[in-house]
């Protein structure tokens, strides 16, 4: 009998290893080799087959030729459909990743509850709870009626036998794909060997038979989904449900879609009666706003095809630190450290001896470089005392000369400004005509420092006014 082979795959990455360490030489992980047997298992690939049969020939074609648009299927809860980029498609998987307890289950359970009632046959597979937690679920969501059949089930096996009875299924939902286990891999269900063999069975099940697949997943704190990060591979699309605590609004994230734009943002609000569509984010975000307080500058963001107006707050306090803190929530840290460079480097202004707090409102996260202007005019703003008019918004990238660059969509974000009542902004220079409601009064400096002295100049001209 052939020795049965033993290999150690890193949970995080994937990667296979002959002998156990304490770190993964792949990601740089620690503690995150699990041993797990290859031997007839889908992890063994085509190098263990004893005698390769002779290949087929493929028909090759050219890239030119009819296309069909991605069949899709609408499920009418218009901030879910945005962020698939118009529905899901037929035919294909769908990983939804996003934290314990963010509202996964909960979404997909409107989402089931809505193709269900539009007629679509639509099979919710629970590998996480009970048919009758499922069932309150349904009742506070108050879709108990709607026709989603249900089943608690962890085998990949049983869930594709049942699948298979009857009408073909328009959208499976697995919660989650951490439970799932196959007959063809002997390890434990979350091992790496597991999930990626339960996914590529739901996947190749979604292929072969034109059902649309969704796919739960969890993430770790680091914000990867936890173990498979293999799976994103394997799925045509990835998005990521996201929300920090505190804050009851969700945002629903695409990070990979071949059927449609990434980028794209869904907005949602957790209430007692499960997800409230957010038509209009700005409002959302701009709604606890202090506008007479120094350090707040709003940013005109762009969210996949869609204007999205949030605060970003700064606080610069002096430090008693030899080391001064500086501390980012929203907004990547090592751009901050970039700006405050800059700052000291072409402004004259100076944070070595303040601790730096950045903060975006409401819980929201920023990925734009146009967020440079905004934030760092909240920063001297903070650090001078001197509130910033209350009807600007900012946009803009800085580059590290200290020039602001243009960036794109500038109409759109100031279309969205103005719509909220916003009367003037702070944009790169070169940005096109100014709508209607803005000009009077809007700055398009074509350096940083050019700025800092007009929120510096600004104290000045308000003092003369008073006195
Ligand atoms: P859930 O969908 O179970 O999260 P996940 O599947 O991502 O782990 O959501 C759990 C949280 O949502 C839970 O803390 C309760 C809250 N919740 C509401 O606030 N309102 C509701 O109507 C529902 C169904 C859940
Ligand atoms: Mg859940």
């Amino acid at each position: 009998m052939a020795k049965a082979r033993v290999q150690f795959i890193c949970q995080n990455c994937g990667t296979a290893h002959q002998r156990w360490a304490g770190k993964c030489d792949s990601c740089g992980e620690w503690n995150t080799l699990v041993e797990e047997g290859t031997a007839g298992g889908i992890g063994s690939g085509p190098g263990s087959l004893k005698s390769a049969r002779k290949g087929r020939a493929v028909t090759l074609t050219s890239l030119d030729g009819d296309i069909e648009d991605a069949p899709r299927i609408v499920s009418g809860i218009s901030e879910l459909d945005r962020a698939t980029g118009g529905g899901f498609v037929r035919g294909s998987a769908l990983l939804i990743g996003g934290d314990p307890g963010i509202g996964k289950s909960t979404l997909l359970t409107q989402a089931a509850a809505a193709l269900a009632a539009r007629g679509h046959r639509v099979v919710y597979v629970s590998g996480e709870e009970a048919v009758a937690q499922i069932r309150l679920r349904a009742q506070r969501l108050g879709v108990a009626s709607t026709p989603v059949e249900l089943a608690a089930e962890t085998n990949v096996e049983d869930i594709l036998a049942t699948i298979a009875d009857g009408k073909r299924p328009d959208l499976v939902i697995i919660d989650s794909i951490q439970t799932l286990w196959t007959d063809l891999a002997d390890s434990a269900p979350g091992t790496v060997t597991q999930v990626r063999a339960a996914s590529q069975a739901m996947i190749r099940y979604a292929k072969s038979t034109g059902a649309a697949v969704v796919l739960v997943g969890h993430v770790t704190k680091e914000g990867q989904i936890a173990g498979p990060r293999v799976v994103e591979h394997m799925v045509d699309g990835v998005l990521y449900f996201e929300g920090e605590g505190g804050h009851h609004f969700r945002i629903l994230r695409t990070v990979k879609n071949r059927f449609g734009p990434t980028d794209e943002i869904g907005v949602f609000e957790m209430s007692d009666k499960g997800l409230r569509e957010v038509a209009n984010p700005s409002e959302l975000f701009l709604g606890e706003r202090h506008s007479k307080a120094p350090g707040a500058a709003v940013f005109a963001a762009i969210e996949g095809t869609r204007p999205v107006l949030v605060e970003i707050q700064a606080l610069v306090a002096a430090s008693s630190l030899g080391t001064p803190r500086r501390a980012v929530v929203g907004w990547d840290s090592s751009r901050l450290s970039m700006i405050l460079a800059v700052l000291e480097a072409h402004c004259g202004v100076r944070f070595g001896q303040h601790d730096v707090y950045l903060n975006v409102a409401g819980g929201y996260r920023i990925s734009e470089p146009a967020a440079d202007l905004a934030v760092a005019s909240a920063l001297v703003s903070s650090l001078t005392g001197i509130a910033l008019p209350a009807d600007c918004v900012y946009f803009g990238e800085i580059s590290l000369s200290g020039a602001v660059r243009p960036v794109a969509h500038a109409q759109q974000r100031l279309k969205e400004a103005e719509k909220l009542g916003f009367g003037r902004a702070v944009l790169p220079s070169g940005s096109g005509e100014l709508a209607g409601g803005i000009g009077a009064g809007s700055f398009q400096p074509t350096a940083l420092a050019d700025l800092v002295a007009r929120i510096a100049g600004s104290r000045r001209s308000r003092a003369e006014e008073t006195d």
